[in-house]
């Protein structure tokens, strides 16, 4: 969803703008840009492509001056090129801006500006030069042309906005994108992720909506949208950049699957009486809703399981895209637990703000600290996995299930227990890794050219056949279906054809009888059974053996040749599974 960068030090700004650039690249990669000021001019060069390949055409570390500012593209407004791609000028070539978000008036103030402004992309974010311009014109400064230009936007926005006309300067402000602010030692951040420049600083300051920073060389000076001083202290960030380097792998993603173990033991590590604190708060509750998004909200639905089979309490998982719709069920007999790697997403982040303005009491489980949820909800608990970089959710999907599985346990007031039994399957849970990887690869060679994959599963494991799908879906562009194994017969199994691949995820538990007997039906049709199970079975073509398990924890043991399958498919079909066509890791646009 676009990431935008600024940096103002005593050195030269644009290599360390690129560098802070390539670790956003998660959030877009369609196009990159840099611009600076050197000699009282903005030098800017942009183009479509991810940041190496722009880099390598126009070397964005080259243009000179101590200030600059960058951006990666997710479009949203404008097809994806060089004229769409941020950052965006004014008429003069004297103010330049990056932008995440979405100004959703635009068209309004575009049709204001056309007569006295000459427009030169599709973009939203031209219209906040152009509305900068307009107000330095009458004289005001760029922090106070900044906050006049905002009153006028509708919609989200997180901006870095440099002029020549003070170029010893950055104005940012954020509203409903994420903004964070990195003091280092006479040098400065502000970036749409602090990851971008942990490398050089750990303190960092959130930007509040609707506050703008004007950044110098000598400080950070943060106001409010009238314009009113605010004091705000930097936070520390616990976080070390080495986190969120390769290790020696290909790519991020397997990395971070192998960090699988590593994420149950870190996310089972949390305060005992935080923990049955957020737990009797959910036990109490008159109603519990789980929203979330992608991965997060599978994890959600294997949370809704363990609340059920556990705890006795039951609850609904919302789609936090549709949440909204359900405002008039929510109140503050509700308890509303938003679950969001990111913490950004403006999905989720819609939702909360809903339940809260209602009275709910607002549950976050978040990887990313001070994140937007994290600062909104009214408790938080936090994965502990680490910086995850690869677009799909790998680590931090098993980290949220270990948080539902510690909130379960403690409603049972056996936390102790629990979480004894969770980092005491963290051993296992990798243990055959070599040999599943090899099976694994040997069947993406065998199916690299299927197009459709079904996955079935029942009870606890349903999501996890849904997870498994959509990290097939989102890394090899393969079309892939999760379903529970016993909705199958009521229409998708007209689809199975000869060799279409059904992957049956059927552990040696109470679903196990049932779901083979669904998988034999599929072979019955021709379907290719992949079973991921600890128990052999005939009609398996291929078996994916895993580790057996207390029957409650097969989501922790099944998750790892799921997620395997689905690298390896990417990789055999030459997809970079770390980022996958037009998707992004933090969605901050509705
Ligand atoms: C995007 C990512 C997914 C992720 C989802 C929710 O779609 O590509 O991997 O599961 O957002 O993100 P969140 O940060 O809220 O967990």
């Amino acid at each position: 969803m676009c990431g935008i960068v600024g940096f103002i030090g005593k050195e030269q700004a644009s290599p360390v703008v690129l560098r802070a650039l390539t670790k956003l690249e998660y959030r877009g990669y369609d196009s990159a840009g840099v611009a600076s000021i050197s000699d009282s001019k903005i030098l800017l060069k942009k183009d479509v492509g991810k940041i190496a390949e722009v880099q390598g055409k126009y070397a964005l570390d080259g243009l000179p001056g101590t200030i600059a500012i960058g951006h990666v593209r997710w479009a949203t407004h404008g097809k994806v090129t060089v004229a769409n791609a941020h950052p965006h000028m004014d008429c003069d070539g004297k103010i330049a801006v990056v932008h995440n978000g979405i100004i959703e008036n635009y068209q309004e103030l575009r049709h204001q500006l056309e007569g006295d402004h000459k427009f030169v992309s599709d973009t939203d974010t031209e219209i906040v030069c152009h509305l900068i311009e307009t107000y330095m014109r009458m004289g005001n400064s760029l922090e106070q042309a900044v906050i006049a230009a905002i009153q006028q936007l509708v919609g989200s926005y997180a901006l870095a906005v440099i002029s020549v006309d003070e170029p010893n300067k950055i104005v940012a402000v954020r509203k409903s994108s994420p903004l964070v602010i990195g003091i280092g030692d006479g040098e400065y951040f502000v970036a749409s992720d602090a990851l971008s420049f942990l490398d050089k600083t750990n303190q960092v300051i959130f930007m509040e909506d609707d506050e703008v920073a004007v950044i110098a060389g000598d400080g950070v000076d943060i106001y409010n949208k009238k314009g009113k001083h605010v004091n705000r202290k930097p936070t520390k960030i616990e976080w070390e950049w080495d986190q969120a380097s390769k290790n020696g792998h290909d790519y991020f993603m397997l990395k971070e699957i192998i960090e699988g173990p590593e994420a149950i033991q870190n996310a089972a590590t949390q305060d005992k009486k935080h923990v049955m604190d957020v737990a009797m708060t959910i036990l109490r509750a008159e109603q519990v809703v789980i929203t979330a998004c992608g991965s997060s909200r599978y994890a959600a639905l294997i949370g809704r399981y363990l609340f059920s089979q556990l705890a006795g309490k039951f609850c609904d998982v919302v789609m936090a895209s549709e949440f909204q719709y359900f405002a008039s069920s929510i109140d503050k007999h509700t308890v509303v637990i938003a679950v969001s790697q990111s913490g950004e997403t403006a999905d989720v982040m819609e939702g909360v703000k809903m339940a809260r303005d209602k009275g709910a009491k607002i549950i976050s489980i978040v990887n990313v600290p001070g994140s937007s949820l994290a600062r909104i909800a009214h408790k938080a608990l936090y994965l502990n996995c680490g910086p995850e970089i690869c677009v799909a959710a790998t680590k931090s999907f098993i980290a949220q299930l270990v948080i539902f599985y510690l909130l379960s346990f403690a409603m049972m007031n056996k936390l102790d227990q629990g979480t004894k039994q969770l980092k005491g399957l963290s051993v296992g849970v990798n243990g055959s890794f070599d040999e599943n990887s090899q099976k694994l690869m040997v069947l993406a060679d065998k199916l690299h050219e299927q197009g459709n994959f079904y996955y079935i599963a029942r009870g606890i494991n349903f999501a996890m056949a849904s997870e498994g799908a959509l990290k097939l879906k989102e890394l090899s562009y393969i079309h892939a279906e999760g379903m529970p194994a016993g909705e199958l017969k009521h229409g998708t199994i007209a689809l199975i054809e000869e060799g279409t691949p059904v992957v049956a995820i059927c552990p040696n538990d109470e679903t196990y009888h049932e779901t083979v007997s669904n998988a034999i039906e599929t072979k019955a049709r021709g379907a290719f059974i992949i079973g991921v199970s600890d128990r052999d079975n005939e009609v398996y073509d291929a078996w994916i053996k895993v580790p057996e398990v207390e029957d409650i924890f097969y989501p922790l043991s099944v998750v790892l040749p799921l997620q395997l399958l689905a690298y390896y498919l990417a990789v055999r079909l030459g997809k970079d599974p770390d980022k996958p066509r037009n998707l992004a890791k933090s969605v901050t646009v509705k």
